[in-house]
C-alpha cells in the first residue's frame, strides 16, 4: 500500500501515490475484513442494528445492509437517522443489540460516535469525509478514505453493497438497489450523464444480472409514465426555469414546436416520441432558456443514460432508477423513511401507493419554496459567491438539501455560485444545507471540511462531501457563523 497525505486535523487519509490498481485491492481487502466481522458477529447469533440515513441514497444503503444481515440468519433491526448528535448516538445506544452497523452515515462523527457506544461492536460503512479517529471496536469501512471520491464515484448505497456482496457473493442482486442510491444522491456526473468509477464498476454488476438496462433517451422524469407536458414539468435536474413545475407554460412549448401530446385520447409519452420530435424538444427548451438569458447548456444535461430497473413493472416510476430515488428523497424527507426502506426490501401493493402519495405531496411542498424562492426578493441573500436563502419559518428542516440541490442546478443566479438555505430546527438550532458546483470544487472548495471546521466553533457540528454538504449551528450564532462561512468561501475560491 502506497504512501498517504495526512490533511489537517481531520486525520484524512488520501492515498497518495497508489494506483488504481492497488487502491481497488486495498478496497477490496478492507471489504472482505469487514465482512468477516459481521460473518462472525452472525455465527454467534448477535443482535445487528443496522443505522441508516434517510435519504434515498441512505435508504437504499440500508436497506441492502439490513438484506445481508438478515440473509446471514441473525436478529437484523433498522433504525433511521436524519443525523448523528450526541443525542442520536444515546438513542441508539438505548436500543438493544450488540453490533450496530452505520450505513450512509457516521465517517464524519467519529469521535461521537465512538464515545457514546463505547461497549459496541461497531461497522461503518459509508462514503462521508471523515472526521476523527477510529477506536479498536469500530471498524472503518469508507471508499472515500481509500481514494474513491465520495461524492461522483461512489454512493453510501454502494459502499453497503461493495460490503453486503463480500459478504456473500449471493448478494449481487442488491446492485440494483445501489444504482437507485447513487441517483437519488445525483452522482450521475460522467459524460451524458454515465456513472464513473465504483459506481459504473457496480452498474456493470446489475446489468450482468440482467437486472439494470442503460440506454440514451431524454432524462425526463416519468419519461415513460406521464404526459409529455407533466415530464418536462416534473424535471428538476436540471431545474428549467419557465417550465419546472409549470405544466401549462410546457404545454404551450410542445404546441409551438408542433408536437402533439395526445394521440386520440390517449397522452403520449417521451417514450412516443420520435427521434426527430426529441430533437425539436430540446432545441426549443435552448432556445427558451436563452430567451431567459439562460445558459442554454444546462438543457444539454436532459440527453443522456437512462437506467431501467428491469424486474419492475412497466409503466411504474419504480421502473426508471432515478424516479425510485426520487420517491425514496420524498418518503425520508416526508417522514416516512421506512416506507422507503419497505419498498426497497420489495414491498410493492399499499407501500407503493402511500409512496406516491408521499411523493405528491413532496413535489407540492418544492414547487411551493421555489415559487416563494422566485418570486419573494426577501427569501434571499446574494452576496458575492454567495445566495443565501432564509428559509426560517418556511422551509421544513428535512427539506433544505432538496431545495439546495435543485436550486444549485437551477442557474437562476448566474455563474459559479454556493447555495446555502437555512431553516430553524424544531429544536431551536439552525440547519444549512450548502451546495457547490464542479467550477468551484476545482478551485478547491470543499464545503464539507468548511462545516467540520467551522460548526463546532458556532455551537454544532456539520460535514458531508465538497460539493454538497450540512450543519445544525445554534441559533443565536447563526449570524456569526454565515459571516464566518462566507470568509471562508471567499478566500478559498478567490
Ligand atoms: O448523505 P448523502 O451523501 O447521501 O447526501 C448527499 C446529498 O448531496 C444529496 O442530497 C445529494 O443530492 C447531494 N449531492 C449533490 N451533488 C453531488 C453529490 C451529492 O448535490 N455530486
Ligand atoms: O442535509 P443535506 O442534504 O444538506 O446534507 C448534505 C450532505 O451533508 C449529506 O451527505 C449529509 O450526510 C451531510 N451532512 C453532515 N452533517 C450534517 C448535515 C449534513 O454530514 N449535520
Ligand atoms: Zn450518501
Amino acid at each position: 500500500m502506497g504512501e498517504f497525505l495526512r490533511i489537517g486535523h481531520t486525520s484524512q487519509l488520501q492515498p497518495h501515490s497508489t494506483s488504481p490498481n492497488e487502491r481497488r485491492l486495498e478496497l477490496q481487502r478492507t471489504a472482505d475484513e469487514t465482512a468477516s466481522i459481521i460473518r462472525e458477529a452472525a455465527s454467534k447469533e448477535s443482535t445487528i442494528l443496522t443505522v441508516t440515513h434517510f435519504d434515498a441514497d441512505g435508504l437504499t444503503a440500508g436497506a441492502i445492509a439490513f438484506e445481508a444481515v438478515k440473509r446471514l440468519n441473525t436478529i437484523a433491526h433498522l433504525r433511521i437517522v436524519e443525523n448523528l448528535s450526541e443525542k442520536t448516538i444515546e438513542e441508539i445506544g438505548a436500543i438493544d443489540a450488540d453490533f450496530i452497523m452505520f450505513s450512509d452515515i457516521g465517517s464524519g462523527y467519529l469521535d461521537i460516535v465512538s464515545k457514546g457506544l463505547k461497549n459496541r461492536e461497531i461497522v461503518i460503512a459509508d462514503h462521508h469525509q471523515v472526521l476523527g479517529e477510529a477506536p479498536p471496536n469500530l471498524h472503518h469501512f469508507n471508499t472515500h478514505l481509500l481514494g474513491f471520491n465520495g461524492s461522483e464515484e461512489i454512493s453510501g448505497a454502494g459502499t453497503a453493497y461493495l460490503l453486503a456482496k463480500a459478504i456473500d457473493p449471493k448478494n449481487v442482486d442488491l446492485s440494483a438497489l445501489a444504482i437507485v442510491g447513487c441517483l437519488g444522491d445525483q452522482q450521475d456526473k460522467g459524460p451524458k450523464r454515465s456513472l464513473i468509477g465504483l459506481n459504473n464498476e457496480i452498474l456493470e454488476d446489475a446489468v450482468k444480472a440482467k437486472l439494470v438496462e442503460v440506454t440514451q433517451d431524454l432524462v425526463l422524469f416519468g419519461r415513460q409514465t406521464r404526459p409529455i407536458h407533466r415530464a418536462i414539468a416534473s424535471t428538476t435536474t436540471p431545474f428549467l426555469p419557465g417550465l419546472s413545475g409549470e405544466e401549462d407554460r410546457c404545454l404551450a412549448l410542445l404546441d409551438s414546436v408542433n408536437i402533439p401530446t395526445k394521440v386520440d385520447d390517449r397522452w403520449r409519452t417521451i417514450s412516443d416520441l420520435s427521434l426527430e420530435e426529441k430533437k425539436r424538444l430540446v432545441d426549443k427548451i435552448i432556445q427558451h432558456m436563452i430567451s431567459l438569458k439562460l445558459s442554454g447548456e444546462v438543457a444539454l444535461e436532459l440527453i443522456g443514460s437512462v437506467y431501467t430497473l428491469s424486474k419492475e413493472e412497466p409503466s411504474t416510476p419504480l421502473r426508471d432508477a432515478r424516479e425510485y430515488g426520487s420517491l425514496l428523497n420524498a418518503c425520508g424527507r416526508m417522514g416516512k423513511p421506512g416506507l422507503g426502506v419497505a419498498l426497497g426490501l420489495g414491498d410493492r401493493g399499499a407501500s407503493f401507493e402511500e409512496a406516491q402519495q408521499v411523493y405528491s405531496e413532496y413535489r407540492k411542498f418544492l414547487s411551493k419554496y421555489m415559487n416563494w424562492i422566485t418570486s419573494d426578493p426577501k427569501s434571499l441573500v446574494q452576496k458575492g459567491h454567495l445566495v443565501i436563502v432564509r428559509g426560517e419559518g418556511v422551509i421544513d428542516e428535512n427539506m433544505t438539501g432538496a431545495v439546495s440541490s435543485i436550486l444549485s442546478s437551477s442557474n437562476l443566479f448566474g455563474g459559479s455560485k454556493v447555495t446555502l438555505v437555512v431553516t430553524a430546527t424544531k429544536e431551536g438550532e439552525s440547519k444549512v444545507s450548502a451546495r457547490g458546483t464542479d467550477q468551484l470544487i476545482e478551485k478547491g472548495l470543499n464545503l464539507g471540511k468548511i462545516l467540520q471546521d467551522l460548526s463546532p466553533k458556532y455551537g454544532g457540528y456539520g460535514g458531508g462531501h465538497a460539493i454538497a454538504a450540512g450543519a445544525t449551528v445554534e441559533r443565536q450564532s447563526l449570524e456569526s457563523f454565515l459571516t464566518q462561512f462566507e470568509k471562508t468561501v471567499e478566500s478559498t475560491i478567490k
